[in-house]
């Protein structure tokens, strides 16, 4: 098995909760920005909408965004999220040592969309969102090399347009991924892990040969 390989294959869901605020990290920051070059590498089909790319500080082509929450500001914003809502966010925020926000950039759609529908079902937006997932995955499986414990979450209330403002997340852009990175010593805080991955199939069980 190559490198490669064994990344993908250790890459598993790993969730730490906790009761009290864990230690905050010294070097997390040079670690996540290794971890953001390794993302930005994946493969994108086209350049983001320009209504995305007029901000000065994030004006990138790629259909995606990163914003970054320090081990300080996770630990901050954990207290001040709806306890009624907000799950078990909160004790993942305690344990964290970032928290990585990553959205993708809808293309702007032609006529105003039905209520509840987040955005146009184009092609286009579909090949974003793919572009996304290929970015968070490399950077889930940086974090797994470097022996980061890491999970993909949806978000929960951290995609609600309230949370947006507080982080300063533009509301065009769309939450694909709350993506908690996690240190390996975590004291008595509970660690969790998924219950899908042991229902996981091989590959006789979605793929097929195709005979014309
Ligand atoms: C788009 C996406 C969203 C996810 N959201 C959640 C989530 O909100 N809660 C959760 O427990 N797991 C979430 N997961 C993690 C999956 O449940 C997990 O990857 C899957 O069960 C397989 O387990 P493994 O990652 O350990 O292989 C998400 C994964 C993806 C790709």
């Amino acid at each position: 098995m190559n490198l490669v390989d064994k990344a993908i294959s250790e890459r598993k869901t790993v969730k730490i909760l906790a009761e009290k605020d864990l230690d905050c990290p010294k070097k997390w920051r040079e670690t996540v920005q290794e971890l953001l070059a390794v993302a930005g590498m994946a493969p994108f089909h086209r350049a983001c909408d320009q209504h995305h790319r007029e901000s000065e500080a994030m004006s990138g082509i790629e259909p995606w965004r990163f914003h970054i929450l320090s081990p300080q500001t996770c630990r901050q914003l954990g207290p001040t999220l709806d306890p009624k809502k907000a799950g078990k966010i909160p004790k993942m925020l305690a344990a964290a040592d970032s928290l990585l926000v990553a959205t993708w950039l809808p293309n702007p759609s032609s006529e105003t969309l039905p209520a509840g529908q987040l955005f146009d079902a184009s092609l286009g937006n579909m090949e974003h969102i793919a572009a996304a997932s290929s970015a968070i995955q490399n950077l889930l499986l940086a974090a797994t090399i470097r022996g980061i414990r890491n999970y993909w979450s949806s978000g929960g209330i951290l995609r609600e347009a309230t949370t947006f403002e507080r982080l300063g997340i533009p509301q065009s852009e769309i939450l694909l991924g709350a993506i908690f990175l996690f240190p390996q010593e975590t004291g008595d805080a509970q660690v969790a892990e998924s219950k899908l991955r042991p229902k996981r199939t091989t590959q006789e069980n979605w793929s097929r040969c195709v005979e014309l």
